[in-house]
């Protein structure tokens, strides 16, 4: 059985005081939960972060990842750096980071294997447009995205990997999938892993919804069998709201 993760994506929100304290109102909310729970805050507040959730059952994920252990990269962050204040995931190829910062299939491939590398679990986005969908082709987007970003991985570290399936008509809109197409586009990705490596393989994988899910409609998306879990943006910066999804 595959254990669900609930990840908070906390975008470009809270400085290192606000981060804090929301990650200690979190604490006590989901100290049972049954699923693995991960804070993505931003870079500037990992420390501070890392610092306040030592010893519970939360972890620290980065945003961002670069694929360069070091060098002239002025403004990018190694995976080595974060493994070493403590960060255990990173998102990678999020739709705001294709979108504004040509984010490519290829650089996300690049950051995921570095990620792999020094440790860190990746969470590679993939995710269709609102015109690829009414155009009818989100199943031939989300299988080629998650093929290039798993290209050249081993099947161990395949089965590291968390995919989020994000529809970017669904994120920050309100606009939630309905479960069944989020559990249909899923099963794509599920099939287009088993396509290279295997169906027992892609089977082990895990794979979150994104997209407007918050404290309402976790429950419905989580029953889905295919949905193992969610990444959260909005919903993630309240800790009443936040705790509702992890404990869906
Ligand atoms: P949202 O964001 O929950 O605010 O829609 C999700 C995401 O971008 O990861």
């Amino acid at each position: 059985m595959r254990k669900p993760i609930i990840a908070g994506n906390w975008k470009m929100n809270n400085n290192p005081d606000e981060a804090v304290a929301l990650a200690k109102a979190l604490i006590p909310l989901v100290a049972n939960a049954k699923a693995e729970v991960v804070l993505c805050p931003p870079f500037v507040d990992l420390v501070a972060v890392g610092a306040a959730i030592r010893g519970t059952n939360l972890q620290l994920g980065a945003q961002n990842v670069h694929w360069a252990s070091s060098g002239a990269y002025t403004g990018e962050i190694s995976a080595s750096m974060l493994k070493a204040l403590g960060v255990s995931h990173a998102i990678i190829g999020h739709s705001e980071r294709r979108q504004y910062f040509g984010e490519t299939d290829e650089t996300v491939n690049q950051r995921s294997v570095a990620a792999l590398a020094a440790g860190l679990t990746p969470i590679i986005c993939v995710g269709e447009s609102l015109q690829q969908r009414e155009e009818g082709v989100t199943d031939a987007v989300v299988t080629v995205q998650t093929v290039a970003a798993l290209k050249g991985m081993s099947a161990a570290d395949v089965e590291k990997v968390v995919i989020a399936y994000e529809p970017i008509w669904a994120i920050g809109t309100g606009k939630t999938a309905t479960s069944q197409d989020a559990n249909d586009t899923i099963k794509v990705v599920r099939s287009a892993i088993a396509g290279v490596y295997g169906a027992a393989l892609a089977e082990k994988v895990r794979i979150q919804y994104g997209g407007s899910m918050n404290a309402k409609n976790a429950t419905e998306l989580m029953a889905m069998p295919e949905i193992d879990g969610g990444l959260i943006g909005g919903a993630s910066l309240k800790a009443e709201d936040f705790s509702k999804v992890v404990n869906f």
